[in-house]
């Protein structure tokens, strides 16, 4: 198993988020992986076109973690049928070119994953962030879908059990989000030969 350097960034501010501890067991379920959990969310200023250059120092902060990570992992509440605001506002922020650089997101290799208590586990908020990562052109693990449902009643003092199926799934998406990683690296050097 190839070892990355992985952003999990959640998408609650909650302290005793599901989606937070849905990351941490992913965590413990790659551990030949080196997560970074971005807990900045909430300090970000809302986004301001006015107030891009400079840009904020939490901002650079955020770029600069993107950057350094060879994928993103995502997990996020549903909120009234999307994302928070607090997610949306960390990728507008994302969106937008550092200097020379690109937007930090464009060509990154992301995965999606999603926790609610409710019976859909963040199926349109998982769409609503899908549609976005399109936009920024950053490169989306399609197959396996993640979302579990019920997530208070899943986990095990912060574990999902040894034979549930979610974590499997999430194993799974964690080996897809290294070979999407694997196959954009190869994809770059072979574009880096050919021009
Ligand atoms: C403002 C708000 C809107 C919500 N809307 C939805 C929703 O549309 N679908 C859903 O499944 N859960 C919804 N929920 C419940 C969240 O799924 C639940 O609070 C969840 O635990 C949030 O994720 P977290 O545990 O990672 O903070 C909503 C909660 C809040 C506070």
């Amino acid at each position: 198993m190839t070892p990355l350097n992985v952003l999990a960034i959640s998408g609650s501010l909650r302290r005793d988020s599901l989606n937070t501890t849905l990351l941490r067991e992913a965590e413990r379920l790659g551990p030949h992986h080196r997560f970074d959990h971005y807990d900045g969310l909430g300090r970000l200023p809302h986004f301001n076109e006015d107030e891009e250059h400079p840009a904020p120092s939490a901002v650079i902060d955020l770029r600069r973690r993107v950057q350094e990570a060879d994928a993103v992992l995502i997990a996020s509440p549903e909120y009234n049928a999307s994302i928070p605001g607090a997610l949306k506002n960390a990728l507008d922020w994302l969106s937008r070119p550092a200097g020379d650089d690109g937007p930090a997101l464009a060509l990154k290799p992301v995965a999606v994953v999603g926790a609610s208590p409710g019976p859909f586990g963040t199926v349109r908020a998982q769409l609503a962030l899908r549609q976005v990562l399109h936009k920024m052109n950053a490169r989306v693990v399609q197959q396996p879908e993640f979302l579990l449902f019920q997530a208070h009643q899943q986990f095990d003092d912060g574990r999902l059990p040894e034979d549930s199926p979610a974590r499997q799934l999430l194993c799974a998406v964690l080996d897809a989000l290294t070979q999407l990683t694997i196959s954009e690296r190869q994809q770059a050097l072979t574009g880096a030969s050919v021009h």
